[in-house]
């Protein structure tokens, strides 16, 4: 499917690593000019190099997802510097630390996580949706996580956030489904990414029993999902979450 977005223009929040970074790679192989945004600089920036190794064409542009005013100028960044908006993956993302017993959550990380998440979406999908709008379409992909459809267990504020972002992506995919933008999400179950390899051994052997198919997922079969929602083949696909887990929610 190489070359199918050319002339077309991305964004990718959290694209300076795991995921975001796969998503962001895989917009450039298509053709499509990406946006790199991230909050960190200097990983941002090595993305963005990378894409320039394959031959793609990226930018950089720092934003915090919690913070409206950041948002709102990394889009009008990208419309300035691409003319257009057509997909907008909201990859940013953070996870406790350690699973956590309901009496023990702390608020300031709770705060934390459900600003990141939950609020970085809704903030991001209202300034991308203007541009796509002014220019007749375009195709949003939310990344929520298997905790967006089933509890993952010692995660309240993740599982709440992930919950969170599948209602944001339905509301909005309803509101705007006449104006030819889809919105729809994934929700991978594990995936082999910096924010995995934080966990302690023992926690990642057991969280790998827990897929049949024997292994985490990889950042770039996320990817490839995504390049699948922002395709025309996915073109009756708009309000829901694709699933990715190695068939995890089969048992
Ligand atoms: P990661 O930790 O490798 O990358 C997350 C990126 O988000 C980092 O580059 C980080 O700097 C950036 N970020 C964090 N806070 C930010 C903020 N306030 N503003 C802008 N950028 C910010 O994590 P990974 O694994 O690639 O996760 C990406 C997304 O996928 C997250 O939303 C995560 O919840 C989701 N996910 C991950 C799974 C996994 O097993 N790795 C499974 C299911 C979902």
């Amino acid at each position: 499917m190489a070359g199918t977005m050319t002339g077309k223009t991305a964004l990718v929040t959290g694209a300076a690593s795991g995921i975001g970074r796969a998503i962001a790679l895989a917009f450039a192989r298509e053709g499509a000019g990406v946006v790199v945004t991230d909050i960190n600089t200097n990983a941002g920036k090595e993305t963005v190099e990378l894409v320039g190794k394959t031959g793609g064409k990226a930018v950089f542009a720092q934003c915090d997802v919690t913070k409206g005013e950041e948002v709102k100028a990394m889009v009008e960044s990208t419309v300035r510097e691409f003319g257009r908006l057509d997909f907008a993956c909201n990859d940013a993302g953070i996870h406790n630390p350690l699973p956590e017993s309901l009496t023990e959550v702390d608020e300031d990380m709770w705060d934390k996580i459900i600003a990141v998440n939950l609020k970085g979406v809704m903030l991001c999908m209202k300034h991308e949706v203007p541009p796509m709008l002014k220019q007749g379409g375009g195709v949003i992909v939310n990344i929520a996580s298997l905790g967006g459809l089933f509890a993952e267990p010692g995660s309240y504020a993740y599982t709440a956030s992930k919950h969170g972002v599948m209602g944001l992506t339905k509301v909005a995919a309803f509101q705007y489904a006449r104006d030819r933008i889809r919105i729809s999400a994934v929700c991978p179950a594990c995936i082999d990414t910096p924010m995995l390899a934080s966990a302690p051994e023992e926690v990642r052997q057991y969280l790998k029993s827990l897929h049949p198919i024997g292994r985490f997922g990889k950042p770039e079969e996320v990817a490839a999902a995504v390049m699948w929602l922002c395709s025309d083949l996915s073109a009756f696909v708009t309000g829901t979450g694709v699933v990715l887990d190695g068939g995890a929610s089969a048992i």
